[in-house]
């Protein structure tokens, strides 16, 4: 029987460097678009695909993850004297469950492999998801949802997947497919980073995964990987020829907002979808394009 997906991991232990100085105090996961931060859309995601149990791998640095998921009373106690009702509606926030909420440290960022195995005492023996928040997924069903509902049928292992251009594969996880049964991809093969000319394909493995404890047998062995990190695709590496392994070919736009250009095209995106926002953006974004000066340097440094 398939066991249903319950637990998630949000490794969120990551230095953000690609961010800095922005991330030197500030965890990157608390970097907003628009006004919510990363990390709250991937928790809203693993909320909507059922997820009862979030496990956070945090580091140093990053205590204001748990407190943006905690109560504020001072905040709440100013807005009552405003005259504001206080509730989770007007906090923005989704009020967890108690107990529901745990946090494990990664004393050091040796890479994603290692964050998800500084959470095997919290998962124990059952299947559960990895959220990724800087891959930030815009669609109309999340992404994480739409990948318990395979699973739910097929069981394995599995992992979002999408086509990359092959100059950008050595930035991915790539997989090797052995055949293809829309949506779902079986996957023979995973590398991580390689080279464009050495890549089985051009489909990236993107921060979504449905996994289950057998991978933290291979991540305790603690191998380096690519960028000398432990790296999560290596160890599911080990795994495919175990169980049946699928990637996820997903609907929706990913955004890499663990880069600067993904956030602000992210940013804007999720800004022209609001109406609150859109028709002051628009014309401000219509002039600025307009603008010759800006268009000339633009179009000098493509
Ligand atoms: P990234 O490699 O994109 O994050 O990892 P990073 O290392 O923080 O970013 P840069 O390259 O220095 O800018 C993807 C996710 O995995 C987490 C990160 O926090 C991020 O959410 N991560 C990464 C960990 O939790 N631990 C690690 O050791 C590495």
């Amino acid at each position: 029987m398939i066991k249903k997906v319950r637990k998630a991991i949000f490794p969120v232990g990551g230095l953000g460097t690609r961010f800095l100085p922005a991330t030197k105090a500030m965890p990157k996961e608390m970097l907003p678009i628009v006004d919510k931060p990363l990390i709250q859309y991937a928790v809203e995601e693993a909320l909507v695909a059922g997820i009862e149990e979030l496990i956070f791998v945090t580091g140093r640095g990053k205590s204001a993850i748990e407190d943006h998921f905690d109560r504020s009373f001072e905040l709440e106690e100013a807005l009552r004297i405003r005259g504001v009702k206080v509730d989770h509606i007007t906090l923005g926030v989704p009020r967890l469950s108690p107990g529901s909420i745990a946090y494990t440290r990664q004393q050091e960022p040796l890479g994603l492999g290692h964050a998800v195995w500084c959470a095997r005492h919290l998962i124990k023996d059952e299947p559960f998801a990895v959220l990724l928040a800087d891959d930030f997924i815009h669609g109309k069903k999340p992404c994480l949802q739409q990948m318990v509902e395979a699973y739910e049928e097929c069981g394995g292992i599995m992992m979002a997947v999408m086509n990359v251009d092959r100059a950008h594969v050595s930035r991915y996880g790539i997989v090797d497919i052995a055949c293809e049964n829309n949506p779902l991809v079986t996957i023979r093969g995973v590398v991580e980073k390689p080279h464009p000319d050495r890549a089985p394909s051009t489909l990236a493995i993107i921060g979504r995964y449905i996994l289950n404890a057998k991978v933290f047998e291979y991540l305790e062995r603690q191998e380096q990987g690519a960028g000398g990190e432990i790296q999560l695709t290596d160890a599911l590496g080990h795994l495919v020829s175990q169980e049946p392994f699928y990637g996820f070919r997903f609907e929706g736009k990913r955004y890499d907002c663990g880069a600067k250009a993904g956030l602000l095209i992210a940013s804007l995106a999720v800004a022209l979808s609001r109406e609150d926002l859109s028709c002051e953006l628009m014309p401000e974004l219509q002039s600025l394009l307009a603008n010759s000066d800006v268009m000339q340097k633009v179009i000098k440094r493509a």
